[in-house]
């Protein structure tokens, strides 16, 4: 899946790229199947909310088929290569939940600025692609973008290990209202099945989910192989130390995966 140059030119614009629908229904039913048989588990890589629903489930890739093969799929993969110039491994892969009436906040925060405090990663030549595993709405707490704030560089921010049980660099109220005043603040929301593209450097928050219905999203966050990180200062299911380049697999990867759930049900 190559970026149209409009396309390119929105991402540099906004710092976001959004695609409804990029994998089918049963595509998302498989990866959503899976992601709760993954919550189920006591494994260190779940972290969990004060209320002991699951918040986040790291590293599935290297533990469950159906994740390993998403680490490695062309529909983001390609893209992100094509926007990062070059081969890219994976720094970080994670499975967020957030659970209906307990999922909890996303503080305002780039990832590039934990990135590179943390793991000293040298150049924000890294980024996200995730896809939605539930129908995103306004109503489940929906990713909250700053658009164009990507073109501010690394911006100051305070390590909060206090909020939630994930730690983070956080952003002042300050900052994220004269970023807003500039660019605004949307929430892309569409099907399970969706694709957001979004650059390591782009302003970016998630409110807790007081709604019924809860909202998972899987992401990969993928890094050029020349800009791999230099600390590790934490768990290497956290912030990956293999830094191989990833071979994008076939588009249909999934469906011998999907074909074996059928026969299962039948
Ligand atoms: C993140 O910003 O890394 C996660 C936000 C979310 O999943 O709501
Ligand atoms: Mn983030």
């Amino acid at each position: 899946m190559k970026l149209t140059q409009d396309e390119l030119k929105k991402f540099d614009e906004d710092g976001y790229l959004f695609f409804p629908g990029r994998f089918t229904p049963e595509e998302a039913t498989l990866m959503k199947s899976e992601a709760d048989k993954i919550y189920q588990t006591e494994r260190k890589e779940v972290w969990r909310e004060k209320s002991g629903v699951a918040r986040t489930a790291f590293a599935a890739h290297t533990y469950n088929e159906t994740f390993r093969r998403l680490g490695a799929h062309p529909r983001l993969i390609e893209p992100v290569q094509q926007v990062l110039d070059g081969s890219t491994y994976m720094h970080q892969f994670k499975i967020n939940a957030k659970a209906a009436f307990d999922g909890e906040v996303w503080q305002w925060h780039q990832d590039y600025g934990t990135w590179q405090r943390d793991d000293e990663m040298p150049e924000p030549r890294a980024m996200n692609i995730a896809v939605f595993l539930d129908d995103v709405t306004a109503a489940n707490g929906p990713l909250l973008f700053i658009p164009g704030s990507h073109k501010q560089g690394v911006v100051a921010a305070g390590h909060d290990l206090e909020t939630t049980s994930y730690p983070l660099w956080t952003l002042d109220r300050e900052t994220v209202s004269a970023l807003a005043d500039k660019g605004g603040c949307v929430a892309p929301t569409g099907p399970a099945g969706s694709v957001l593209m979004f650059s390591s450097l782009l302003v970016h928050a998630s409110p807790p989910n007081i709604s019924p219905i809860g909202r998972t999203i899987v992401y990969l966050s993928l890094c050029h192989v020349d800009n791999h990180i230099r600390a590790f200062n934490r768990e290497e299911w956290i912030a990956h130390r293999d830094f191989t380049p990833i071979e994008a697999l076939g588009d249909d990867c999934f469906d011998a995966l999907i074909n074996t759930e059928t026969q299962a049900a039948e």
